[in-house]
């Protein structure tokens, strides 16, 4: 089986959209949702999470600049897999180096690969401190968290840009799904319909 045997089987492309933003941005509740919404529209997809991957397959990295990219390195291999066996994958990691985030981006076909950038203010996302992280890193029980300690550059050309301070993560969710099957899943989609 090939990725076209796949995409005929499925009725819809593939395609990974690689999701980068600051710790409590949003990035994991919006693919999350994301992903439900595609599974009732019947397109084939995983979420590849950076807190999922560390617990396992990334479970020897830390948060060095060297352990990051050798973190996002690995989610780029397993996302190319899943592309070829015909899945959209919704990737969720903070991946905060534009230098890093480029290099993935050629490991893709153009047409294959979307940064979508989930935007939130430092301020907002240390204000939701979900998991209390930005607490720790503000009194130093953690060091080199992103936005804090360490650095994190935006993208300068994401694909799609969802803001979720001004946006609902409903309103966002929507606007993603609509964006990948506009431009990556619908057509094979359509035909299948058709
Ligand atoms: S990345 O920088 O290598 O892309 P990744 O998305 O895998 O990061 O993991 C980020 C998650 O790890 C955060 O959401 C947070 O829960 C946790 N974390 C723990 N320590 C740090 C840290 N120093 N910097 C950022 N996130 C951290």
């Amino acid at each position: 089986m090939n990725r076209n045997d796949w995409e005929a089987a499925n009725g819809h492309k593939s395609g990974v959209f690689w999701f980068t933003g600051l710790s409590g941005a949003g990035k994991t509740t919006l693919s999350r949702m994301a992903e439900k919404e595609l599974l009732n529209r019947g397109i084939r997809c995983i979420v590849i999470d950076g807190d999922q991957l560390r617990q396992g397959l990334n479970q020897d990295l830390g948060f060095s600049e060297n352990d990051r990219k050798e973190n996002l390195r690995r989610a780029a291999e397993v996302a190319m897999m899943f592309l070829n066996a015909g899945f959209v994958v919704l990737v969720s990691m903070i991946s905060p180096s534009r230098t890093v985030r480029d290099k993935i981006r050629h490991r893709f076909q153009a047409d294959e690969f979307a940064e979508v950038y989930v935007q939130c203010s430092l301020e907002t996302c240390e204000r939701r401190d979900p998991k209390g992280l930005y607490q720790k890193a503000r009194t130093g029980e953690i060091q080199g968290f992103t936005g804090i300690d360490a650095i994190y550059e935006p993208p300068i050309r994401a694909e799609l840009t969802i803001n979720t301070e001004q946006e609902s993560v409903e309103n966002g969710m929507h606007a993603l799904v609509e964006f990948i099957i506009k431009n990556y899943a619908g057509s094979a989609q359509k035909e299948r319909i058709l």
